[in-house]
């Protein structure tokens, strides 16, 4: 079983934020959670974050969103301080009193190496245990290695030397082999040799790639795909990052029988989970804890977030959150539902109709500018077109109830708390502010009336 460190100390000053640069969200997870996630099915027997700069935040941070990391396998997370950032190498330094008896091997991982796929470093942590190796690291050969350390090694492979691209002689710039930033350790031959570490290069740090020329043997495992190892420093690099994490998911999720229309329009969370046979339509965005069953059409133009949304259903030009719709539902175009809502099956909301913790029963429609907030509708119910339940007195919020197959007559207003029964039917233009019981019709507006002949008296127009 290997321990696993990862670098969260750094301040991250080219990302200019206030954030440490590991809590930069990248998608769904911060740049330190997908670290840590990376790693997490390695089964690692100890999971050591090293933080400094805001470490409270941090550690805050990880400890608060543990639950969306999955896996009860996931050890206790524990948090060292590093209080001053003196370079990676003096990172790893700060281990040493809680690794005193610690024999085996160490995988350190930076936080901010966020594209990292579990099986690389189990292929890295496969070789170095195969060749009894000091340490392996992980490298790739970059078309622009720029900003990356330079990983030179002799005739057998063996590394001699990591050198930071600042470093560099214009000669040493011309190998494109670089750090990853991952290494796997054997940590009592590390401990013995990290001591000795000094800073003298161009940023006077102790780095940690510095180890290389103290251990013997030190091996390179080149990653199958270089984009795994795409580093953060920058705003740039985050957007970087989220175009190739987008990629390889709806390239998974093409891959899984979805079908997206102009991919590069749309943006899936990794949370998401998506059935055979959706449709994802232009201009859409489907985030956190959704998810969309098979059939389903989504947009264009729609946000979905932390909903579910059931088989063989629509949604065009919509905002879904929070929120559930059963099957075969039409929602939109212009709907919003919010705060808990649940539609049903073979129901249509939409044209302009928000929903607001409203339950909607099965073959029901809103089809028409209406505001439904903390309602209750049985099946089969229709609302008419500007309907609104009027739910809040200025202090509270109120319920109105629907039973099943009702009626409201266009432009009505359910003052709440109020309950409509069964077959309820809802004048045009009414102010309903009593309860109604089943099978009834319901008039409260002032009734028209009209006065044959009537005219404006000519004293009464003015000049
Ligand atoms: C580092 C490597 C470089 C490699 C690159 C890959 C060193 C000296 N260089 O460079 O060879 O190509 O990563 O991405 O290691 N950190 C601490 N404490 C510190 C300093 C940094 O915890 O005192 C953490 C940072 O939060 C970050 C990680 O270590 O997560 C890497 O630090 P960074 O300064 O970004 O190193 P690079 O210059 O990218
Ligand atoms: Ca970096």
């Amino acid at each position: 079983m290997v321990a696993v460190a990862i670098l969260a100390a750094g301040r991250g000053t080219r990302m200019k934020s206030d954030l440490p640069k590991v809590l930069h969200q990248l998608g769904s997870y911060t740049l330190v959670e997908r670290v840590l996630k990376s790693c997490v099915s390695i089964q690692p027997s100890r999971i050591m974050v090293i933080v400094g700069y805001r470490g409270d935040l941090v550690q805050n941070s990880l400890l608060d969103n543990k639950n969306n990391i999955d896996n009860d396998n996931i050890p206790t997370l524990e948090f060292i301080e590093q209080t001053e950032q003196l370079g990676t190498g003096h990172a790893i330094q700060q281990l040493l009193p809680y690794l005193k008896e610690f024999s085996e091997d160490l995988l350190v991982l930076n936080g901010d190496v966020p594209l990292l796929r579990p099986e690389t470093l189990k292929q890295l942590i496969d070789s170095h245990k195969e060749n009894q190796n000091s340490a392996t690291i992980l490298s790739a050969n970059l078309p622009l290695p720029k900003g990356y350390g330079r990983v030179f090694c002799d005739t057998n492979n063996v590394v001699t030397q990591i050198v930071e691209d600042r470093d560099c002689t214009t000669a040493q710039k011309q190998n494109h082999r670089v750090n990853a930033g991952v290494y796997c350790f054997n940590w009592p031959a590390l401990a013995k040799i990290l001591p000795e570490l000094k800073a003298n290069n161009d940023q006077q740090e102790y780095y940690l790639t510095d180890v290389v020329p103290l251990l013997n043997p030190v091996m390179a495992v080149a990653v199958n795909d270089d984009q795994e190892i795409f580093g953060i420093n920058n705003r740039k690099h985050l957007a970087t990052a989220y175009e190739i994490l987008q990629t390889r998911l709806k390239d998974d999720w093409m891959e899984a029988g979805v079908t997206l229309i102009d991919p590069k329009s749309i943006t899936i969370d990794d949370t998401v989970l998506l059935e055979r046979d959706v449709i994802i339509e232009p201009q859409t965005h489907i985030r956190g804890w959704t998810v969309i069953g098979s059939g389903s059409r989504i947009g264009p133009g729609s946000l979905i977030e932390n909903s579910q949304i059931g088989k063989n259903s629509s949604v065009l030009y919509s905002v879904i959150s929070d929120s559930m719709v059963a099957d075969n539902t039409r929602i939109g175009p212009y709907a919003h539902l919010r705060g808990d809502s649940q539609v049903g099956s073979h129901c249509r909301i939409g044209n302009f109709v928000e929903l607001k913790k409203a339950q909607v029963g099965d073959r029901s429609n809103a089809a028409h500018l209406s505001y439904l907030g903390d309602a209750t509708l049985g099946e089969k119910v229709n609302v008419g077109a500007g309907t609104i339940t009027a739910n809040y007195d200025g202090v509270k919020k109120h319920k109105t109830k629907i039973g099943d197959r009702s009626k409201t007559g266009s432009n009505s207003v359910l003052v709440a708390p109020v309950t409509l029964g069964e077959d309820v039917t809802v004048a045009a233009g009414s102010v309903v502010t009593k309860n109604v019981e089943d099978d009834s019709l319901v008039i409260a507006r002032t009734p028209q009336t009209v006065r044959k002949g009537w005219r404006l008296k000519q004293s009464d127009i003015s000049t």
